[in-house]
């Protein structure tokens, strides 16, 4: 994993895009700050999922889509700040309310939805979720610290 800088999955059921989230999960170095970027229902909560029993060691029923919060928090082995920016209109209010302090903290950053920030993120490895059939989808995983 770690010297490639792009790398394509395809999965076929939810619980292969939670395995791979689980896999990448164990490997991820501590600091690690992801964005993932996909259409609604594409799978970036369900590989999140994974992500939090991978690298926090926590059950998957403990994870939900932070719908009504921009952030949820998930403290194991690591902890895990799960953003999801859906409804953040304008980017420049997460970091007047100081979200980005979460970047500096022990632990892995994930964000849903990073498209109204991205232009100001530090490099972070990015993941795309594409649907290449009806439980079929493409993840693609890129960038700095893989
Ligand atoms: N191969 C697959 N990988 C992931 N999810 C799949 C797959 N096939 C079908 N699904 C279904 O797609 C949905 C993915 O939902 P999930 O909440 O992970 O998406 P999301 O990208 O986080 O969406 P949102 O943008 O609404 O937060 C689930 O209902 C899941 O059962
Ligand atoms: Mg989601």
């Amino acid at each position: 994993m770690s010297r490639l800088s792009k790398q394509e999955f395809i999965t076929k059921t939810p619980e292969e895009t939670f395995e791979l989230g689980q896999k990448i999960g164990a490997e991820l170095p501590l600091n690690s700050l992801i964005t993932l970027y996909g259409d609604l229902g594409a799978g970036k909560t369900t590989f999140i999922k994974g992500l939090v029993s991978g690298a926090a060691g926590l059950p998957p029923h403990e994870v939900s889509s932070p719908t009504f919060n921009y952030l949820n928090i998930y403290s194991g082995k690591q902890t895990l700040y799960h953003f999801d920016l859906y409804r953040l209109k304008n980017g420049e209010e997460f970091f007047l309310m100081g979200f980005d302090e979460y970047f500096s903290m022990p632990g892995i950053c994930c964000i849903e939805w990073p498209e109204t920030i991205a232009a100001k993120l530090p490099p972070c490895v990015s993941i795309h979720f594409n649907y290449s059939g009806e439980n079929e989808r493409s993840i693609v995983i890129s960038g700095a610290s893989l």
